[in-house]
């Protein structure tokens, strides 16, 4: 496993080798701290025909907010390196902040796609998806992947990037892996490492909760707001505080059209605070 902490021109010689020699090359962006999540992207890549495997690892300050975790954010390489090779990982590129955002570069580009991103997470975050799509256009300009992939759980961001890779004729195919559950349903996050004992087993409503939304919706009950709503009461009732649960379209995360809703695929999105610690989930229906 060969690893590029600060030399982008070497890091792009070796993928143009590898090109060169006829090789796919298949990119998982990370912030490190892998767990079980970030290793199904990894074989997904593969199973999707990715011939060379590369992973970056970068906790990306531009998409954290003042106020939140970016200083806490779990930093585990040594580890993250071990699983990566054990994975049979090709390349990893872990930078430093200063490689990424040199300070000599004051004329900062900024990428936007306003009414997407300031909607659902973007809501309570805002800047953080214009911090996630710079880095992550960034990191397919340095590593020029054919295929890049993207968990699930991370739905809204992976629309945007989407959005970004069709606005801008960004050549790389882009794959959405699906979302790794502990046995007890809890969707697997580093974040979930913030959460107590107690607090872990309780944020396992999230996503049971999701399922008996989708349940009822299933039963073609036409309120869906009020099932929506009824079910969110409950959750701030037992000591959640819900910052959205909405029934999107799958394909651009428009708001749900009653109308259309036997016709159109919808997706089910939630974010909730659990103490200090925040957690998304959703479901496709
Ligand atoms: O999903 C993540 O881990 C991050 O947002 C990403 C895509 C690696 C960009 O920093």
């Amino acid at each position: 496993m060969q690893i590029f902490s600060d030399n982008i021109n070497t890091l792009r010689a070796q993928i143009s080798k590898w090109k060169e020699d006829g090789n796919t090359i298949g990119f998982a962006p990370t912030m490190g701290n892998l767990h079980d999540g970030h290793l199904s992207l990894v074989r997904n890549l593969k199973k999707n025909g990715a011939k060379k495997i590369a992973v970056s690892i970068f906790v990306n300050p531009r998409q954290f907010g003042l106020s939140e975790d970016f200083h806490q954010y779990p930093r585990t390489l040594k580890n993250d390196m071990a699983l990566l090779e054990k994975e049979g990982v090709d390349l990893v590129f872990c930078p430093e902040v200063n490689l990424i955002y040199p300070s000599h570069i004051n004329s900062e580009i900024i990428i936007d796609n306003p009414k997407l991103m300031n909607d659902l997470c973007g809501r309570k975050r805002p800047g953080h998806f214009n911090g996630v799509l710079l880095v992550v256009n960034k990191l397919f300009n340095i590593l020029q992947p054919d295929i890049a992939i993207f968990g699930q759980k991370d739905y809204q961001q992976f629309i945007l990037i989407k959005n970004m890779v069709e606005n801008l004729f960004i050549e790389v195919d882009l794959i959405l892996s699906p979302i790794i559950r502990e046995s007890n349903g809890l969707a697997l996050s580093s974040r979930n490492n913030y959460l107590s004992y107690e607090n872990k087993i309780m944020a396992t409503e999230i996503y049971a909760s999701l399922v008996k939304v989708k349940d009822k919706l299933d039963k073609k009950n036409d309120d869906i707001t009020q099932i929506i709503q009824l079910e969110v009461d409950r959750l701030n009732s037992i000591g959640f505080k819900v910052e959205y649960l909405e029934l999107r379209n799958l394909d651009n995360l428009e708001v749900c059209n009653k109308a259309e809703f036997e016709k159109k695929k919808y997706i089910l999105l939630i974010a909730i605070k659990l103490g200090d610690t925040r957690l998304i989930d959703n479901l496709i229906l």
